[in-house]
């Protein structure tokens, strides 16, 4: 893909492949290896993974394909396809929720990305080189993130890096580059698992992580898992719409989508199953928060041969896999001021990037570095972890809610499906999908907002 907004000419994915490697780069990311570990250990394990899996396959690939059926129809940024599906009407608002979504989620997402990086340089730098307890491992990162000259600065390098491949518009290069890379991530989690599976006392943490425990089920459990589900496949604010935007119409969406929640969630499921069998052997707490898997990934790290190489190359492609989420992230809000307020793409990078950076120096400070930030008077948490609640949870889910109610009912699921089929393919799940989008993700969505504002549990 060449920049990802101008109207015309629209650049489409050269290949099948492209277009899969640039939704997956938006799904898999930190989403899945750092937010998806700490919320499963947040919310009591198993029977949480239970229900997360249940929402991916339920309503998350359903909303998949109604985004990129969108996006590929309406050619347009995430407002825009509002607008010239429903000219005129106030949907286009679901399509702006998106858009400062975007810009939220960008600013904490990019305070962790930035803790990858410099996780990076410590591995290289030889900070974790021996053997490492939970407790050293815990202020190693307690003094790391506890510094508000460092956590901001890592945070305003990767918004540049970010913003930096959006200008140029080459974040096709980088896909390729992450076309050659995720494969190697992916070969080094399998290892990873098969070493922390094997640690003394690995026991516990499958079984904590694996063995549902329905007691642990709270209110809270329900918009989280959701919350991650849509988070962890880059929906409700319009990434998938604009990557659908630049799908040839030769291509099958429906196993394209399938692909990529396919490949989210097998690395999502990779992730914890590194992390709870570690984390039990080194003695950690599951109920750790945002720091959870930078505790827990030293430790494992120490109890390898050449553990300092393979830590260094996992931050690394670690990093690069949040780069091409940050991507999606960025580019959202960018296309949104290119096309609609017609900015020119060098001042609607600048600016959207240099705001994002503002927004997110309370994220970068709420980890230690700040006390006001790291525990909020009367919130009983951080400031990050409220923006991933607020922006990742809640406002993903309200857009998803918006998008399906808008492709069930106004678009219609006549012409949302004549588009799935523009390649020739007859939709052979057609009936199930629409009923899918027009019943059951509106439904489910609905009952767990309301179930929650009627236990004012919000967090
Ligand atoms: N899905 C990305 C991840 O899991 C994060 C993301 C969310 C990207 C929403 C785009 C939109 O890391």
């Amino acid at each position: 893909m060449t920049t990802a907004s101008s109207p015309a000419p629209r650049g489409a994915f050269s290949s099948r492949l492209g277009f899969i490697l640039a939704a997956s780069g938006s799904a898999i990311g930190l989403g899945n290896i750092w937010r998806f570990p700490y919320v499963v250990g947040e919310n009591g394990g198993a029977a949480f993974v239970l229900i997360y899996l249940a929402f991916v396959f339920l309503i998350g690939a359903a909303v998949m394909l109604a985004e990129l059926a969108l996006g590929r129809s309406t050619q347009r940024n995430p407002v825009g396809a509002f607008k010239a599906a429903a000219p005129g009407s106030l949907w286009r608002l679901v399509g702006l929720l998106g858009v400062i979504t975007g810009v939220a989620i960008l600013s904490f997402y990019g305070v962790i990305a930035g803790w990858t990086v410099g996780y990076f340089v410590k591995t290289v730098a030889g900070d974790f080189a021996h053997q490492m307890t939970a407790d050293e491992s815990t202020a190693l990162f307690g003094t790391f993130v506890g510094s508000p000259a460092t956590s901001v600065a890592y945070l305003a390098v990767f918004l540049a890096v970010t913003a930096f491949v959006v200008y140029g518009g080459i974040a096709g290069g980088i896909e390729l580059v992450a076309k050659i890379l995720m494969p190697v991530l992916f070969a080094l989690l399998l290892f990873l698992a098969f070493r922390s599976v094997t640690l003394s006392g690995a026991g516990d943490g499958l079984r904590f992580y694996l063995a549902p425990d329905f007691s642990k089920i709270t209110a809270q459990t329900f918009p989280a898992a959701l919350g991650q589900a849509f988070f962890s496949l880059s929906l409700g604010m319009g990434a998938m719409i604009t990557y659908g935007s630049y799908i040839s119409k030769r291509e099958h969406l429906v196993s394209a989508a399938g692909i990529v929640c396919f490949f989210d969630t097998l690395i999502a499921l990779l992730a914890g199953l590194i992390i709870f069998p570690a984390l039990f052997h080194a003695g950690l707490s599951p109920t750790s928060g945002v720091g959870l898997v930078f505790q827990v990934l030293p430790t494992l790290f120490a109890e390898l041969p050449a553990g300092q190489l393979f830590g260094a190359a996992f931050f690394l492609l670690l990093a690069i896999a949040a780069l091409t989420s940050t991507i999606s992230l960025l580019e959202v809000p960018v296309s949104y001021v290119i096309d609609e307020w017609g900015w020119t793409r060098p001042r609607a990078v600048t600016v959207v990037t240099i705001a994002t950076l503002i927004i997110g120096v309370p994220s970068a400070l709420a980890s230690g570095a700040v006390p006001f930030f790291s525990n909020l008077p009367g919130v009983g948490t951080d400031f990050l972890s409220l923006m991933s609640i607020i922006f990742g949870n809640y406002s993903l889910t309200i857009g998803s809610l918006g998008l399906a109610l808008f492709v069930g009912y106004r678009w219609g699921i006549t012409a949302a499906s004549a588009e799935i089929e523009a390649d020739g393919t007859p939709f052979r799940v057609r009936k199930a999908w629409g009923f899918l989008v027009r019943v059951v993700s509106p439904a489910g969505i609905t009952a767990i907002l309301i179930y929650i504002i009627a236990t004012g549990n919000y967090f």
